[in-house]
Formats: structure tokens, C-alpha cells, sequence
């Protein structure tokens, strides 16, 4: 990520917290490493499965991002089916107050690196979940539209055909709209600061409409369709 300053203390830092073999897919869209072998980078301290993470989830994160990180809370995300090293660079990102939010920061600041680990294998073992259920009313002009802007703006090119993410491109199929919203005018207006830069370009090109009709269209794509299992 040359040409991006300030990031390479990051990532050398992330680095440390996930496997190799998913740090060198950084900033490439998720290719099969048939050769990778991560096996010796386990042999420091990996919690054992689970670790308690599942436990301290339900405790420590569940009142906001819900049971099963389904969360029912206006500007709170989904977390389930999220993928555990794009969940990771978001936990690093607001405990080094990269991305700033007053609750989260909050909760980053006092996670240990194992921790930031622990919460994200968590996290990538929940199944996707979608906010809307299956049974609301579609707006099929809208979805339309939605299906053409994405094409255009390369939103499937990189979050996938179904919008189901991989490694560290999130999932944004399924996930509030609210928070959708929030989200893209946040890259838009340079207020968020993503772990790649891969969102300022496209954020940057997107009418107020078009954040709208993006946000309604990934909010009602189905979170919980096949598609990418990689976490
Ligand atoms: C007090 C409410 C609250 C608690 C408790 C909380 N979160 Fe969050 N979390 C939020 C909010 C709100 C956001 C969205 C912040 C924003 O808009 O930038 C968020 C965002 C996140 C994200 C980024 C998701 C994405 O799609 O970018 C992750 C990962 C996350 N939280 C994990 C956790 C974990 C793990 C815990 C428990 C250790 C936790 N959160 C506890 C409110 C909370
Ligand atoms: C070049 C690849 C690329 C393109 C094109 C792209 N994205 Fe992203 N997107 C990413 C990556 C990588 C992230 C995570 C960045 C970060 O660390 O914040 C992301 C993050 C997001 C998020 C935040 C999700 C969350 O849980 O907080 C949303 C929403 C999003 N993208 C929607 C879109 C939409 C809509 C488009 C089309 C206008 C688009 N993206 C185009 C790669 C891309």
C-alpha cells in the first residue's frame, strides 16, 4: 500500500494479528493461495477454538451488535457473516483511532491484540443474517437501479456478484441500510478512514441519490444467499 502514508505502522502492526497468508492477499481480491501454508505462524498463542470469545461476545457485544450479531439497533452493523480479517482491520482501525466512533472506540481501547484475534475468528464463524426478512415488499425499480449503479461504480467487482465480501472486503449484503448509508457517506465526505484506500474512489464518485439507492439495494440483496464462505 504504497503511496498511502501513515499506514505502513498498520500494517506492520496488523501484520502480527492475522495469518500470513491472508496478509500477503492484502489489497488483492481474494486469490486461492493453494501453496500458502500458515501452519508455523499458529505456533504462537492461538486460543483455542472459541477461546471464550463466544461467551465474551454475548457479554461484552451483544447489547449493541445483538445476539448472534444480528443486531437490531439503528446504526449498529450486522457482524454475523462478517469475514474475520476485514472484522480484525476494523477493530485495530478504532483501537488506534483511525476509525473513530465513540461507542466502539470505547470498547477497542482496552482489547489486547489476542482479543482483537479472538472477537474476529468469533465473528467469522456466524453465519450471514439479513436485516430485512425475506417477507418485506421490494421495491423492484429500485433494485434495478441498485443492480446498475453497483455494476457501473464496480461495487460487485470488488464486494463480489452478491455482495457477500471476502477476507478483508466487507459483506454488505443483508447489512442495515441505515448504517449502509452511514457508511458510504462517510467514505464519501472523507470523514471514514478505511484500512485500505479502496473505497475513497468509488465513495467519491457517488451522488447523494446514488448512496440511497446503493444503500436500499445491498440492505435488500439476501445477507444469508450461498456465496463466499472465505472469512
Ligand atoms: C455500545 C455499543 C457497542 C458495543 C458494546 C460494541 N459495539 Fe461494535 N460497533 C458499534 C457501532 C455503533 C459500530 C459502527 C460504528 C461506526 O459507524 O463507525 C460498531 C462497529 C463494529 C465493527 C465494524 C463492523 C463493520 O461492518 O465495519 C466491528 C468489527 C465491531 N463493532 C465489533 C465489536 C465487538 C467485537 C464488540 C465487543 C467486544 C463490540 N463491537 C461492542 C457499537 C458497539
Ligand atoms: C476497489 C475495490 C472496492 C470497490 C470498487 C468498492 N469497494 Fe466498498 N469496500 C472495499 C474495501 C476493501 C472495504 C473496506 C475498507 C475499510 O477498511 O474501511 C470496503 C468497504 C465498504 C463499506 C463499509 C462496510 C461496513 O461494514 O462498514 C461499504 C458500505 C461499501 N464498501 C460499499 C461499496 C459500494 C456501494 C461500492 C460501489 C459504489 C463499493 N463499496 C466499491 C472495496 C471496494
Amino acid at each position: 500500500m504504497s503511496g498511502y502514508p501513515g499506514l505502513g505502522l498498520a500494517l506492520t502492526t496488523l501484520a502480527l494479528l492475522v495469518p500470513a497468508s491472508l496478509a500477503m492477499a492484502q489489497g488483492k481480491p481474494a486469490p486461492s493461495t493453494p501453496q500458502a501454508k500458515p501452519a508455523p505462524a499458529t505456533a504462537q498463542a492461538k486460543p483455542a477454538a472459541g477461546g471464550g470469545y463466544a461467551q465474551r461476545f454475548a457479554s461484552e457485544c451483544a447489547a449493541c451488535h445483538g445476539a448472534n450479531g444480528k443486531s437490531e439497533t439503528p446504526g449498529t452493523p450486522i457482524l454475523a457473516g462478517q469475514h474475520s480479517y476485514y472484522a480484525v482491520t476494523q477493530l485495530f482501525l478504532f483501537r488506534e483511532g483511525r476509525r473513530s466512533n465513540e461507542a466502539m472506540t470505547a470498547v477497542a481501547k482496552s482489547l489486547k491484540d489476542a482479543d482483537l484475534r479472538g472477537f474476529s475468528d468469533f465473528i467469522g464463524t456466524l453465519a450471514p443474517v439479513s436485516a430485512v426478512p425475506p417477507e418485506a415488499p421490494l421495491d423492484a425499480s429500485r433494485m434495478s437501479r441498485g443492480q446498475m449503479v453497483a455494476q457501473e461504480r464496480k461495487c460487485l467487482f470488488c464486494h463480489g456478484p452478491d455482495l457477500s465480501g471476502g477476507q478483508q472486503v466487507p459483506r454488505i449484503a443483508g447489512q442495515r441500510e441505515e448504517y449502509l448509508r452511514e457508511s458510504l457517506e462517510g467514505y464519501r465526505l472523507g470523514k471514514r478512514i478505511g484500512y485500505t484506500p479502496a473505497m475513497i474512489e468509488p465513495a467519491s464518485q457517488l451522488s447523494p441519490e446514488d448512496v440511497e439507492t446503493l444503500a436500499y439495494f445491498a440492505a435488500h440483496l439476501p445477507g444469508a444467499s450461498a456465496g463466499s464462505t472465505a472469512k
